[in-house]
């Protein structure tokens, strides 16, 4: 049975004082919930104020993004060693935003997710179509490219130290959310790609969906076989709404 999971991810958004206190209120409300496993993805500068608040909670934190170097003249970027340094337990790769905005690549981001494993930082790698690449009917062909390039780079066992998020980017931030049918249909095809390469690691991956996933459908997405969660944008940004999809967690488990 994989451990439902649902992480936030705040993109660039909030304060110093905001941080505290969303996770004061996520961690209050949090605190009945056992069997859900949940995550906050803050800007790399509230992760201080993440792992003050957070460290001896059950609640886990990690980053947005991580250097896919190791160390040394990387100018404005931040390494797992750093990442591993303030606690993360996460690191989300390949987001479509900074595939997107930051020219990122499937070999970027397959060394990305390879050099978070290294440094004991376990990447929540995003794959997804556009809207487009969905209306010409390449959605597999697109997500079978995302998930190859980490196959590709550190073999089907790179999958038992991670997570994936199916994250259609038509879907986010714009309050269209894959029916559930539609998001189970690429979770099993997903999985079924890497089952091809080592059943048991398939069967144990992790894969969340992500899109404007909101309180209102995050039930049915999660009853799906293949949802095991959620990476949530917007509804992360308020506590209420966050919890009400960590108890759709819960309740799941
Ligand atoms: P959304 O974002 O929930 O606001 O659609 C999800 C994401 O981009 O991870």
């Amino acid at each position: 049975m994989r451990r439902p999971f649902i992480a936030g991810n705040w993109k660039m958004n909030g304060s110093k004082a905001e941080a505290a206190e969303l996770i004061r209120g996520i961690v209050a409300g949090a605190a009945s919930m056992q069997k859900v496993e949940i995550a906050v993805c803050p800007p790399f500068p509230y992760l201080y104020v993440a792992e003050q608040m957070l460290a001896g909670t059950a609640i886990a934190w990690g980053s947005q993004d991580v250097s896919r170097e190791e160390a040394g003249a990387f100018t404005g970027q931040v390494s797992a060693a750093m990442l591993k340094d303030f606690g993360c337990r996460y690191a989300i790769v390949g987001h479509s935003e900074r595939r997107q905005f930051n020219g990122e690549t499937d070999a970027i981001i397959a060394r990305k997710y390879a050099r978070a494993v290294a440094g004991g930082v376990t990447p929540i790698l995003c794959v997804g179509e556009t809207l487009d690449e969905r209306e010409s009917g390449k959605t597999e062909e697109v997500v079978a490219r995302h998930i190859d390039a980490v196959l590709d780079l550190g073999g089907a066992e790179a999958y038992a130290v991670g997570v994936v998020a199916y994250e259609p980017v038509w879907a986010i931030g714009t309050g269209v959310t894959a029916t559930p049918e539609q998001a189970q249909e690429v979770h099993a095809f997903l999985r079924e790609r890497i089952a091809a390469k080592n059943k048991a690691v398939a069967e144990g991956l992790r894969i969340l969906y992500g899109g404007s996933m909101k309180p209102g459908n995050a039930v049915e997405l999660i009853g799906q076989a293949d949802i095991d969660g959620g990476l949530i944008g917007g509804a992360a940004l308020k506590a209420s709404d966050f919890l009400a999809i960590c108890q759709a967690g819960e309740d799941a488990a």
